[in-house]
């Protein structure tokens, strides 16, 4: 059996500065500290601690496999200890995104989010790894959309026949806790009937058809389906590969050359428009936001993120990137206009999903005085 290498990105709100705001320093270095000494053990081959607004990301590269309890030991671990240091500063929602205290060999369903995928390398394995802060797990239909089956976007689906064959899509009904395999181009149309509804139908998985190769892995948490309650974003996270048969790294990233709008936001209540950044500027300030989006790309190498000659593993922030500019300003723009429209659908989220925050308790003190007409 070929040795396989698992890229896993486990994240968590544990607390952040100034409201939701932004993960501090402390936290981070919690992180830092905590998978220094699970590589240092041999648990993990190289890891990458970074935040999105207020989430903790932790990227791991080990040859453990996808949902092995270790590793997600060590991840829970890691923001119970986050959870208790922001409790200890009095940082903003110590402790947010860690809904149940029941660990038993996975944080799936307790609160974090998780993105994982298990390749045999490539002789070389370009890799981007996605997290978004104020939104949820539908906002990267759109994108895998584009990405892995539409021509006009990517254009190795014309022009490389390596790809020829498409790509097959797997769905998760995150109302119905079902999943459904879609190939693409046969079955386009009925991806979009199917994906176009962001907020139920989340692409979790896709891979080469004529191979059945992995090239992306989502995270397809809904927290409000595990506390039954509105309780902060889904924020989540994606792992795309790229190159030779597959998209190129800039066909990747070309979707993003446009804002487009996805559910989160203020109070999890809004549509609001995607803002790629930089790591330095994924910080959520006006109306909690807009949603901002980074991607980091790496190469993976026996087994780890290749590294330079300090053993740092090399990480291109890709949305630091004036080619993303036109795309930072839509934002600024569809946001202004959005607010614009205050409290009033579309630019609040439909009725069901309000379903999941406080305003039903707003409305339910009115009940007694409906009159029938
Ligand atoms: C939470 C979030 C925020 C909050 C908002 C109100 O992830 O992104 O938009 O929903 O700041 O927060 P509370 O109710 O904690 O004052
Ligand atoms: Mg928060
Ligand atoms: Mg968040």
């Amino acid at each position: 059996m070929p040795k396989k290498t698992t890229i896993s990105l486990i994240k968590c709100d544990v607390g952040s500065l100034a409201g939701h705001h932004v993960v501090p320093k402390p936290l981070l270095s919690i992180g830092e500290k905590n998978l220094r000494k699970a590589k240092e053990n041999g648990l993990i081959n190289s890891y990458y601690v970074f935040n999105v607004g207020d989430d903790l990301q932790l990227l791991m590269v080990h040859e453990k496999g996808e949902s092995n309890p270790e590793i997600h030991q060590l991840a829970w671990n890691t923001f119970q200890e986050a959870a208790n240091k922001a409790l200890q500063l009095k940082l903003y929602g110590a402790g947010q995104d860690l809904l149940k205290n029941a660990f038993s060999g996975t944080v799936r369903g307790l609160g974090p989010g998780v993105a994982g995928m298990e390749i045999e390398e490539r002789k070389s394995d370009p890799i981007i790894v996605f997290a978004a802060d104020k939104t949820s797990a539908g906002s990267f239909n759109l994108p895998l959309f584009r990405i892995f089956a539409d021509p006009m976007s990517t254009a190795g689906l014309v022009i490389d026949p390596n790809m020829a064959g498409g790509f097959k899509f797997e769905i998760v009904d995150a109302k119905e806790g079902k999943k459904v395999v879609v190939k693409c181009p046969e079955e386009m149309y009925e991806l979009i009937a199917l994906i176009g509804t962001v907020e139920r139908y989340i692409i979790s998985r896709v891979w080469r058809a004529r191979d059945d190769l992995i090239c992306a892995s989502g995270s397809v948490t809904r927290l409000s389906l595990i506390a039954g309650k509105y309780v902060g974003k889904d924020d989540p996270v994606m792992i795309v590969r790229a190159q030779h048969g597959l998209p190129a790294v800039g066909e990747v990233l070309a979707p993003f050359m446009h804002s487009y709008l996805v559910a989160g936001w203020m109070r999890g209540s809004h549509w609001g428009p995607v803002m790629p950044v930089g790591l330095k500027d994924a910080r959520c300030t006006l109306f909690d936001g807009p949603p901002r989006m980074v991607a980091l790309g790496f190469q993976v190498s026996n087994g780890a993120i290749a590294s330079d000659d300090d053993g740092k593993p090399m990480i291109a922030d890709l949305f630091a990137d004036p080619a993303f500019e036109l795309a930072r300003k839509e934002a600024s723009q569809y946001a202004a206009m959005l607010r614009r429209m205050g409290e009033f659908e579309p630019a609040r989220l439909s009725v069901e999903s309000m379903e999941y925050t406080t305003l039903p308790q707003v409305i339910e003190k009115l009940k007694e005085r409906f009159k029938p007409i």
